[in-house]
């Protein structure tokens, strides 16, 4: 019988855990990826689902939409390097009951533990990214990238400021997210009030920094995901460079030049952003 990692999205998944680890991102049990799985994906998985699924368990937030949807999620406590060595110790799928209220655990976490504490966040990103974007939306990832963190410490907590710093740091930022990222004040984690307070950013942004604390993106393929993710703090990286050369900005990428840009590679910037 083949291994569960033989199935492709599962694969990919432990993949990616890996590359956010490689990255520096996830110290110790830092992060958390979620993936909303394809109905034929399910079918594939079904045949590695517990006989038995674990009990049902309340959320704190709800989302209908989502009722009857499986889930890819790492685990609370568990760390993204050892995701590739075992990952029936350090990931689990999770189905959601119809009311949209409640998941139970069908497959992994064999040595015992439940999805990441950051689990109800991802569960309403998800309804809200989905809707916002006809469904295409599959993924959430959350990492501690150190360079976009210590952003959070000098910059104005708003998304203007933030989206303008990184738009000016890189050429392609302004073409990988070109509605820019939204900012939430730093806030206690793990949670249904942290849930709430990205989901409003996330209605308009698909990525949210959480100040003092790391980053949420969302998109619609690993690819995509782990691209912004990678873009961001890249972005994050130049700014903090910059800075710590301790001479000030000398030129940047002007406001029209930003435009140029949009035009060029045909993304609708967000104006408002923009002087
Ligand atoms: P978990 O181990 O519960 O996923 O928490 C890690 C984290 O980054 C909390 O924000
Ligand atoms: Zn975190």
């Amino acid at each position: 019988m083949k291994s569960i990692r033989d199935i492709s999205v599962m694969e990919a998944y432990i993949r990616m855990c890996d590359d956010g680890w490689l990255q520096g991102w996830h110290e110790r049990n830092g992060g958390n990826l979620t993936y909303r799985l394809t109905h034929a994906e399910t079918e594939e998985l079904r045949p590695f689902f517990k006989d038995q699924p674990q009990a049902w368990v309340s959320m704190g937030v709800k989302a209908e939409d989502l009722g009857g949807e499986f889930f890819l999620a790492t685990g609370s406590g568990k760390y993204f390097r050892n995701v590739t060595l075992a990952p029936q110790d350090n990931i689990c799928i999770v189905e959601i009951n119809p009311a949209g209220d409640s998941y139970r655990i069908v497959w992994g976490l064999e040595k015992g533990g439940r999805p990441t504490s950051e689990f109800p966040t991802h569960f309403m990103n998800h309804a809200v990214r989905s809707r916002a974007t006809n469904g295409q939306c599959r993924v959430i990832y959350h990492a501690h990238p150190a360079n976009l963190i210590a952003m959070t410490y000098t910059l104005p907590l708003t998304a203007r400021d933030f989206s303008r710093a990184l738009w000016q740091s890189a050429t392609e930022c302004p073409v990988v997210f070109p509605g820019g990222v939204g900012v939430v004040p730093w806030m206690v984690p793990g949670g249904a009030d942290i849930a709430m307070a990205t989901c409003k950013e996330m209605e308009t942004f698909d990525a949210a920094v959480w100040a003092h604390h790391g980053l949420f993106v969302s998109g619609p393929d690993f690819d995509t995901t782990f691209g912004l993710m990678h873009t961001i703090e890249k972005a994050a990286q130049i700014y903090v460079l910059v800075m710590s050369m301790g001479q000030g900005v000398r030129q940047t990428i002007q406001d029209n030049d930003l435009r140029a840009i949009a035009k060029e590679f045909g993304v609708t910037l967000r104006e408002e952003f923009l002087d």
